[in-house]
């Protein structure tokens, strides 16, 4: 079922509407226009709030149909709760407002809603974080299913909907609307990679759908498995040796910064489909390993977002991309290889495999790019979701500043980062016996182990590692009906806005 939304801005005021929509905070708290229209009308309106007892309270709306003196056929008001401190970041609660007027919309199956946007958290800036929402929200993948969600499913936003947002300065919003737009088109292409399935996406699939950047203006290389040999890839390439489908890396430029400015990197793991290989994986939710590629795709979709608004920064973004199967060409647990770094690695669980990808990505990229600082993001422990739930992504890091900008920018873009030691302690778990290092270093705390042996592999550049394995699809929350978050896009997004551009 095709899905469409149509967004439109119209300056106050608001003339006759079918839909009408305002908000109301906690006890009835209105902006100024919705104010002017609720007492030019000839509703008792406290009264009318009363009888279907609502306050205002998040979460909660109502309904008067053929409201009396309101030019509209239905008056909605959509409580917001309590009104946010002045303090704090607006980013995630206006956007997570859109997608409530989303769900809110689709419960009352309205197809054509004019909306009040007259508080003074909607300047531009604002009214285009709710347009943002409002998308993500309206977002699904449903292009394999012939049939709409059975009767009694929680109710979805109608097939075509339009939106007119009622705002104090059109142009501004406008021009606001679509730079964000920028960054929700960045969100939707990771989605939508994440949720496509394995024998849809394998290696190749991903690497030409990275290749689709060009039309953008984006430099687009893909390295081959003898190409990888020769560069001494033997971490990555020990991973896919046991699938059908051969391994890539792909190397992605935006060159939108000065000549001799070096570039920020971010690398990204594309494992399209994790069994764990001969570690084999429990059947439970295997299906889920679709998603291993969560990294890439957010690197991929941050590279699209960045073209897009044609970003004033030299990026690379670097996706290592393989399938981890079982065959008898597999890895065994026992094998030991050699990485592109000349450090060897006793694989002893080849379950662990994002940070054999990661290992080479990483050196690869330090090496030929010299960036000022690197970033990778990788679906790389299920104990980073044990920890943190998918409140927040893991955030590792050798650098404090890189750090604190990081967790900065995630509460501004809502994809939120909760920083997690990398102390010598977990560096020693993965000493080996036989090799320099192993691939796994046990169950305790075994995200921290992860990112100490990724730090092996980035030598002295500002680097961070963001663990979204909690994070990258199955949470729900904003997603709304999206599996695939697409999260990693819009925090990379601020960081380099806040500071790489210019
Ligand atoms: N792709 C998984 C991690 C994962 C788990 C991502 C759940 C998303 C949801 C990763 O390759 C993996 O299997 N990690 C192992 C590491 C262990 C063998 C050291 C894990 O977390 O159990
Ligand atoms: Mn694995
Ligand atoms: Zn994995």
């Amino acid at each position: 079922m095709a899905q469409e939304l149509i967004i439109k801005t119209s300056p106050f005021p608001v003339g006759k509407a079918g839909a009408l929509i305002l908000f109301a905070a906690d006890k009835l708290e209105f902006g100024p226009q919705a104010k002017k229209i609720i007492s030019g009308s000839d509703l008792d309106f406290a009264k009318l709030a009363k009888a279907a007892e609502f306050a205002g309270r998040a979460g909660t709306a109502m309904q008067v149909l053929m409201p009396q003196g309101v030019a509209a056929d239905r008056l909605v008001v959509i409580g917001t709760g309590k009104k946010p401190d002045a303090k704090a970041k607006p980013g995630r609660g206006l956007s997570e407002r859109g997608a409530a007027l989303v769900s809110q919309i689709g419960a009352l199956r309205i197809e054509r809603a004019s909306v009040v946007l007259d508080g003074s958290e909607f300047d531009a800036v604002g009214v285009s974080r709710l347009v943002a929402g409002l998308k993500l929200r309206h977002y699904r993948f449903d292009k394999y299913r012939q049939s709409k969600k059975p009767e009694g499913e929680a109710p979805e936003p109608a097939n075509k909907l339009t939106v007119v947002l009622h705002v104090a300065d059109k142009r501004a919003a406008d021009k606001a609307i679509a730079e964000r737009d920028a960054v929700t088109g960045g969100i939707i292409l990771a989605r939508d990679l994440v949720n496509e399935p394995a024998n849809i996406l394998g290696t190749e699939e991903l690497a030409a759908e990275a290749q689709k950047l060009k039309s953008l203006g984006v430099t687009v290389e893909v390295l081959g498995e003898p190409e990888m040999k020769k560069l001494g890839m033997g971490s990555l390439l020990s991973v896919s040796q046991g699938s059908a489908r051969p391994a890539r890396l792909v190397v992605m430029q935006w060159k939108g910064g000065k000549a001799k400015d070096k570039p920020v990197a971010f690398v990204g793991k594309g494992v399209v489909f994790d069994s764990g290989g001969i570690s084999i994986k429990p059947a439970m939710s295997m299906e889920d390993m679709k998603g291993d590629m969560g990294g890439a795709a957010a690197v991929t979709g941050l590279m699209h977002t960045l073209a897009t608004r044609k970003a004033k920064v030299n990026a690379v973004g670097v996706i290592g991309v393989v399938e981890n199967m079982v065959s008898g060409e597999a890895t065994r647990p026992g094998d030991i290889v050699t990485s592109m770094s000349g450090q060897t690695i006793e694989i002893n669980n080849t379950d662990a495999e994002g940070r054999l990808v990661l290992a080479d990505a990483l050196w690869y990229t330090n090496g030929r790019f010299k960036p000022k600082a690197m970033i990778n993001l990788a679906t790389l422990t299920g104990a980073i979701g044990v920890a943190l739930g998918s409140e927040f992504a893991g955030l590792f890091s050798n650098n404090d500043e890189l750090a604190g900008w990081l967790v900065e920018a995630g509460e501004e873009s809502g994809d939120r980062l909760w920083r997690m030691p990398i102390t010598p302690g977990f560096d020693k778990m993965m000493n080996s016996r036989f090799a320099d290092m192993k691939n796994s270093g046990g169950r305790g705390g075994g995200a921290s182990s992860a990112a100490a042996f990724l730090q092996r592999f980035v030598k002295d550049v500002p680097w961070a590692h963001l663990d979204i394995a909690g994070v990258a699809f199955g949470a729900g929350g904003e997603g709304g009906n999206s599996w695939a978050s697409g999260f990693g896009v819009a925090v990379l997004d601020q960081l380099v806005r806040d500071h790489y551009e210019g």
